[in-house]
């Protein structure tokens, strides 16, 4: 498998069978790792780290593997370079492109990110935009795999909560690129956009994937094997929004009788974090005093649970954006 010289801006740009070769890689990475055996590939090789909004897993997976694979990473944090304001992304992307051998970039816009691949001619990773999040994809495939008790193309993987996130349209792609059964279950407002949709039924024709959007929370986790929720208000999304996202989602919180529902007793449960599951964090906080809630998306039991594979999920950030650079930058 040659991904040498590929961007992953979205994560339709993989094949099926790309996207399980760096699972695979990844798993075997992380053994290498765990046994002190990891062969760095990457030693020389210049990293640049974009991020225009906070992170604490992607920034910190990114720089972990570079250094672990022999590679040197620079940090440009918001505000940092004059990308966007005082120079076209394109013009940043043709300087970048000069003085490093791969880019990542987290912000708003998707097209910013496509606009860095087309002009960078280096490999560009989208660590995070308002429409995609594909790196998150890798460690979630990884988790299912290393979970689930059953063939990947046989789980069934339910998301709750903004069916219309960075999160809910890469898991709906990344199911029916694999041939998964997702389910989102999410009030009308909040569903995946029509082109999102569209996008995953046309991967599911050849998949064989089973895709369905719903506002009905007992359907969409009926028999799930992973039931999957994210934060209610995204990063960059106004404050101001909260109280309404709180009147449309609080009926999708994963819960005790969520996950009963689902009628599995093995099922578990994923979330990409960072996640409102109690009252220690500023945000969470000042909404739950508001509302006298004592969680978000996910309630305290759940997220504790042995059912709860969240930490899992985060650390498999770090072993597949190994594989990724790996994989896009070469041996
Ligand atoms: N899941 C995720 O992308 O986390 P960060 O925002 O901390 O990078
Ligand atoms: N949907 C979330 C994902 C965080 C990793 C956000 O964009 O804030």
């Amino acid at each position: 498998m040659d991904l040498r010289g590929r961007s992953l801006v979205t994560v339709a740009d993989l094949t099926k069978d790309e996207l399980l070769f760096l699972v695979e890689e990844a798993a075997a990475l992380r053994s290498a790792k765990r046994e002190g055996r990891e062969v760095p590939g990457l030693q020389g090789r210049h990293v640049a780290l974009i991020f225009e909004k906070p992170s604490t897993r992607t920034r910190t997976a990114f720089e972990v593997a570079a250094h672990d694979q022999g590679a040197h990473t620079t940090y440009l944090g918001p505000g940092e370079s004059h990308l966007g304001s005082k120079e076209s992304v394109a013009d940043a992307a043709r300087v970048l492109g000069r003085l490093f051998d791969g880019i990542e970039y987290r912000g708003a816009s998707q097209r910013t990110v496509e606009v860095l691949a087309a002009h960078a001619g280096v490999p560009v990773w989208n660590g995070l935009t308002d429409r995609w999040h594909p790196t998150q994809m890798l460690a979630d495939v990884l988790t299912m795999r290393d979970h689930a008790t059953k063939p990947l193309e046989a789980i069934r993987l339910c998301y709750l909560g903004d069916g219309r996130n960075n999160t809910a349209n890469s898991l709906l792609v990344t199911g029916a690129l694999l041939g998964l059964d997702v389910r989102i279950g999410a009030p009308q407002p909040l569903w995946p956009e029509a082109s999102v949709r569209d996008l995953a039924q046309s991967l599911a024709a050849s998949s064989g994937a089973r895709l369905s959007v719903t506002e009905d929370v007992g359907e969409a986790v009926r028999d799930a094997d992973f039931v999957y929720t994210d934060v209610w208000l995204s990063m960059g999304e106004p404050a101001a929004e909260w109280d309404r996202r709180l009147d449309l989602l609080l009926p999708y919180q994963v819960n005790r009788a969520v996950l009963e529902a689902t009628g599995n007793p093995e099922v578990r449960f994923l979330h990409c974090l960072p996640a409102f599951h109690n009252a220690e964090t500023e945000v969470g906080r000042e909404v739950l005093a508001r509302r006298g809630l004592q969680a978000l998306e996910v309630d305290e039991e759940v997220f504790e649970s042995p059912a709860s594979v969240v930490f899992d999920q985060a650390e498999n950030r770090l072993h597949t954006i190994k594989a990724l650079l790996r994989a896009t930058l070469g041996g």
